[in-house]
């Protein structure tokens, strides 16, 4: 009766399992998973959402790109990075989610394939799967700092043969920084990346979604973005839901480029797929310039909230040997490398039984071997230091003094 679009087995693993009966139980619990910013103690001025409210959304006015306004608000956020990006390139979508399944159906037709990175975020094996596409990982290595291992890039690409026709894969993903491993790509890796990319007529999606929150000072000044590269087609990822911390105003954003009259093609058959969905809701585009002004300041409490927790983290780990950070350039979230005692599932099944304390295990996101914990940096500060106090201390480590 149903498609193969979703997987036919929905059982949960044993993690969550574990997690609802704590729910039913009623127990509290440390929450280290949590990327929910509306959750986290963080202010959130009352009026914050006013504009939504604006008598000028009364009225319906479709466009399939969005309203100017919002698309001259955004291109103002690139801006602010110091990118040049003209709001005609601008495309407006309802998340990041919604961003993804747009480009998908603009680039790939079933059974394609799009090269996504390892280790990474785990929606992506849905996102590709409800398009009919299929994700082929390459790898991203750790050596002090995470970089792209583009053997493996080319082995995913094939070789490059101008005679072959269309290859199957249409393009690669870049999450940059990327969840969980906080690694921006490079300006080199981009280049090297543009370079294979191009001649085989694979575009690139960089989704930036985290691209606000530094962790390690100046790491943003090497990374490369892709709306610089005029040499392929690219579509550069991002939205409200991280920007300003405002998930629930459903509002993220496509920055297309790359060779002119390639970027005038993919907004002309873009058009008709927004235009068949105007899935962005008017008052989000009447507020946007108003909601991407004021988000300034949930955007500064997010940035010095993981900051600090990365800080502590860091300082923790100092005093306790057994276990690494791992260098995280940006983002909401830190992996640190624990000693593998135990099976990673055992490990935080044990950890939310014994203590209360939810985390995610490496193999979430793929991590090519064990054992990772990934905790996120949105937590208030006491409780990710009783989190991360109970986690080393199943090391026999105890963290350092805040
Ligand atoms: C890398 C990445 N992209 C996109 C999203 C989701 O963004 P949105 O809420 O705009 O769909 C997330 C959410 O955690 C994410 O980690």
């Amino acid at each position: 009766m149903f498609s193969n679009r979703t997987p036919h087995h929905l059982a949960p693993n044993r993690l969550a399992k574990a997690l609802a009966e704590r729910h039913a139980e009623g127990r509290p619990l440390i929450d280290l998973t949590e990327s929910n910013p509306t959750r986290v103690g963080l202010d959130y001025p009352h009026d914050l959402l006013a504009p939504l409210a604006d008598p000028a959304a009364l009225g319906y006015d479709p466009q399939p790109f969005g309203a100017k306004d919002a698309r001259l608000a955004v291109a103002k956020e690139y801006a602010r990075h110091g990118l040049d990006v003209a709001p005609e390139r601008i495309v407006l979508t309802a998340s990041t989610s919604d961003a993804y399944s747009l480009i998908f159906k603009l680039l790939a037709d079933a059974g394609d394939e799009v090269l996504v990175p390892r280790p990474s975020y785990p929606l992506f094996e849905h996102l590709t799967r409800l398009d009919l596409i299929a994700a082929r990982p390459y790898d991203l290595e750790y050596h002090g700092q995470w970089s792209i291992d583009f053997a493996s890039v080319e082995r995913a690409l094939g070789p490059f043969d101008s005679a072959q026709g269309r290859p199957r894969v249409r393009a690669v993903l870049v999450v940059s920084p990327n969840n969980p491993t906080g690694s921006f790509i490079r300006r080199d890796e981009l280049d090297r990346l543009a370079a294979l990319c191009a001649p085989r007529d694979v575009a690139i999606i960089a989704d930036e979604v985290f691209a606000d929150y530094e962790l390690e000072d100046d790491a943003r000044a090497s990374a490369g973005r892709v709306v610089e590269h005029a040499d392929v087609l690219s579509f550069a990822l991002g939205g409200m839901s991280k920007s300003v911390g405002l998930p629930q105003v459903k509002l993220g954003w496509i920055a297309v480029s790359g060779p002119t009259t390639m970027v005038a093609t993919a907004l002309e058959r873009l058009e008709l797929i927004c235009d068949t969905y105007l899935a962005v809701a008017t008052p989000v585009q009447t507020g946007a310039a108003r909601l991407l002004k004021a988000g300034a300041a949930i955007r500064r409490q997010i940035g010095d909230r993981v900051r600090a927790n990365y800080r502590w983290l860091q300082a923790s780990a100092t005093a306790a040997p057994a276990c690494r950070v791992l260098r995280s350039d940006a983002g909401w979230y830190a992996v640190m490398q624990v000693p593998a005692l135990e099976s990673e599932e055992d490990l935080v099944v044990r950890l939310l039984a014994a203590d209360g304390v939810l985390a995610h295990p490496g193999y979430f996101f793929d991590f090519p071997r064990e054992s990772f914990v990934i905790v996120s940096l949105l937590p208030r500060a006491s409780d990710f230091a009783s989190g991360v106090g109970c986690l080393l201390r199943h090391f026999d480590c105890s963290p350092a003094n805040t």
